[in-house]
């Protein structure tokens, strides 16, 4: 069935929504009515995403194999985007990948990577998407940030220099966008350790590091947090729903804290 919600008929790309956070945001636009072209490299898990949203929510636009670093993909799939639904009103840019090394055994090439999926990646999907919402003189970017995109992450230079610069680059492309009525803002989640970055590889990584179990780095990472508990999908997705309606429509190039008050830590 086809749902209705404060987001009807909205046309949405999400980048990175073959698992984790991206593919839950793709269902909760979903369920607010949105019409969600779901991206991912991957394409095994974008088409069960795909399938997912066509089943449990009556119907998707066309899942896309993209990677966001590519701008012929990008801006060749917004295209088709575009022609077949008529719009583009919404781009959430959620992929990104991290790699932690200490400082001074960080490999170049790996730096380089994260640095050009996070924020150049974003700025690629932001720059098509804006030729389009500019023209149309409405729209919404949304940018999957961090806590780590305002303050520095132990070990982790790579991904924080690239959400510090993901902050810039939505202020200014806010800056850009406001004579048009296109609005720019980004979210910034704590910890989500039940998605399976932490599952699959974080907890392994800092037990290892830190020389204790799994159990015992989910409580230091929950004792850090003043709510105290972990940031959860639906977290992050009710903010991001209220910055893609008209409710926030005064809300522009800000960077919004989903953190249970731990940046106050
Ligand atoms: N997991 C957390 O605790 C957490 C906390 C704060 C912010 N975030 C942010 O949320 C976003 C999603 O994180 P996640 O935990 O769901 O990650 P994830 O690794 O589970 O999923 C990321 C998805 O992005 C895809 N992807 C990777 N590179 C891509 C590329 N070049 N082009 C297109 N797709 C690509 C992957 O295939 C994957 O499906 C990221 O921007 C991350 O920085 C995550």
């Amino acid at each position: 069935m086809e749902k209705q919600g404060c987001l009807t008929n909205k046309v949405a790309v999400v980048t990175g929504a073959g698992r984790g956070l991206g593919e839950a945001i793709a269902y909760g636009l979903a369920r607010e009515g949105a019409i969600v072209c779901p991206w991912d490299i991957n394409q095994e898990t974008i088409q069960k995403v795909a399938e997912k949203l066509k089943s449990d929510y009556g119907r998707t636009g066309k899942p896309g194999v993209v990677d966001v670093t590519d701008a012929r993909a990008v801006e060749n799939e917004i295209n088709w985007v575009v022609k077949t639904f008529g719009s583009l009103d919404i781009l959430i840019a959620n992929a990104g990948i991290l790699h932690a090394y200490d400082i001074t055994e960080f490999p170049e090439d790996i730096w380089r990577k994260v640095i050009e999926v996070n924020l150049t990646g974003y700025f690629i999907c932001a720059k098509y998407a804006a030729k389009v919402m500019k023209q149309q003189r409405r729209g919404v970017i949304v940018q999957i940030n961090s806590k780590s995109g305002k303050k520095g992450s132990f070990r982790n230079s790579a991904y924080a220099a690239s959400k510090f610069g993901g902050i810039g680059l939505t202020q200014s492309i806010a800056l850009d966008l406001a004579p048009y009525g296109v609005r720019v803002n980004a979210v910034c989640p704590g910890n989500l350790l039940d998605s399976p970055l932490w599952q699959e590889s974080l907890f392994d990584q800092y037990a290892k590091k830190w020389g204790i179990s799994r159990e015992e780095v989910r409580k230091k990472y929950i004792e850090q947090v003043p709510l105290g508990r972990p940031c959860t999908y639906q977290d992050v997705i009710n903010v991001v729903i209220f910055l893609c309606d008209e409710r926030s429509s005064y809300m522009t190039g800000q960077a919004i804290n989903i953190t249970g008050g731990q940046e106050m830590r």
